[in-house]
């Protein structure tokens, strides 16, 4: 007697992504891709939410209750990104609905980008290269394109995890002296860094010659740098954000830079996202944005990938996400 396998699981995945970055799932699921730039849910993807037993996503998604309730053979989300302020996990699990996300596959990335800004923003790249390239480089200028030291500058680092920290390595590298503020450092298993100085948010913002803004989105750090915070940093500070957007509440940032009350920001996320082309920011000298970049490398992103892939599949078998948000839906 023939024994009937079972169909494979149906899974979203909202976004087309490399091939070879998705190999794990070739055979184990029945899989319906939105287009790779897609900005919401595609409208191909919506007929088949009520059969999708597995959701992969970017963080570029809301995952709320308006979708959950359209879901209703859904098993696991998988978003491939660390973050997961796009989720309402809460919700996830209330419904028993676990969450993988994609921790420590882009720390070092993130750090790298994080000095990246810094150090652009510092000796003013951006400005000093397009000067170049227009002609207004016409000899060796001792007075020109000055930016700020890092030896023996302060950077303050808001939220000391796994990015934070490993921009504090890097930093000290350079012999800048670290501060930060972290309600929660050393929850993450290690010590805190012997070298760097733990200070309230306040302290921190007075202190800094750079202030890195490093903890995650919640309804805590919304607005975290509002004009009230921005109006405690030095005039000659500048503001690096690798974090989430609407941590800085934009139209205080622009305010601040346009009336110099600091001296530079470096933004690798933006509120929104992205900002409209022609927003004030993009045309102050003194503001650097890219396009949420940081764990844009060939391989953090392949190795993204790849966890949220094995997140999806253990999700699906049944078996405990090896990394998960809310590993409470698996308490009795
Ligand atoms: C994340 O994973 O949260 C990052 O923002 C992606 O770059």
């Amino acid at each position: 007697m023939k024994t009937k396998t079972p169909p494979l699981p149906l899974i979203i995945i909202t976004h087309t992504l490399p091939e070879d970055w998705m190999i794990s799932l070739t055979d184990r699921v029945r899989a319906v891709t939105g287009p790779l730039d897609a900005t919401r849910l595609a409208a191909g993807l919506e007929a088949h939410l009520a059969e999708a037993e597995g959701l992969f996503c970017l963080l570029t998604i809301p995952v709320q209750k308006a979708l959950l309730d359209r879901m209703p053979r859904l098993r696991v989300i998988s978003n491939m990104a660390a973050g997961v302020d796009n989720v309402d996990v809460a919700e996830c699990t209330r419904r028993g609905i676990p969450v993988g996300n994609t921790p420590g596959a882009l720390t070092d990335a993130t750090a790298d980008l994080t000095m990246a800004l810094l150090l652009s923003a510092a000796r003013q790249l951006p400005e000093s290269a397009q000067d170049a390239r227009e002609g207004r480089w016409k000899t060796w200028s001792p007075g020109g394109w000055l930016g700020a030291d890092l030896r023996d500058a302060t950077l303050g680092i808001v939220g000391m995890g796994k990015i934070g920290r490993a921009v504090a390595e890097r930093a000290h590298g350079f012999g800048m002296r670290i501060v930060f503020c972290d309600p929660s450092a050393g929850a993450d298993g290690r010590p805190p860094l012997p070298d760097a100085k733990l200070l309230s948010f306040d302290q921190l913002l007075r202190m800094s010659d750079f202030v890195s803004l490093h903890c995650p989105l919640t309804p805590e750090t919304r607005g975290l740098m509002d004009g009230s915070a921005l109006g405690r940093m030095k005039p000659t500070a500048i503001l690096i954000n690798a974090a989430r957007g609407p941590i800085v509440d934009t139209v205080s940032l622009t305010r601040a830079l346009t009336e110099g009350q600091i001296a530079g920001a470096a933004l690798d996320v933006t509120d929104p996202e992205p900002l409209p082309s022609d927003h004030p920011l993009y045309k102050m000298p003194n503001c650097l944005i890219v396009p949420h970049i940081g764990s844009a490398t060939h391989g953090t992103r392949r190795k993204m990938a790849e966890m949220a892939c094995e997140n999806l599949l253990a999700g699906l078998e049944g078996r405990k996400l090896p990394y998960c948000v809310n590993p409470e839906v698996y308490e009795p």
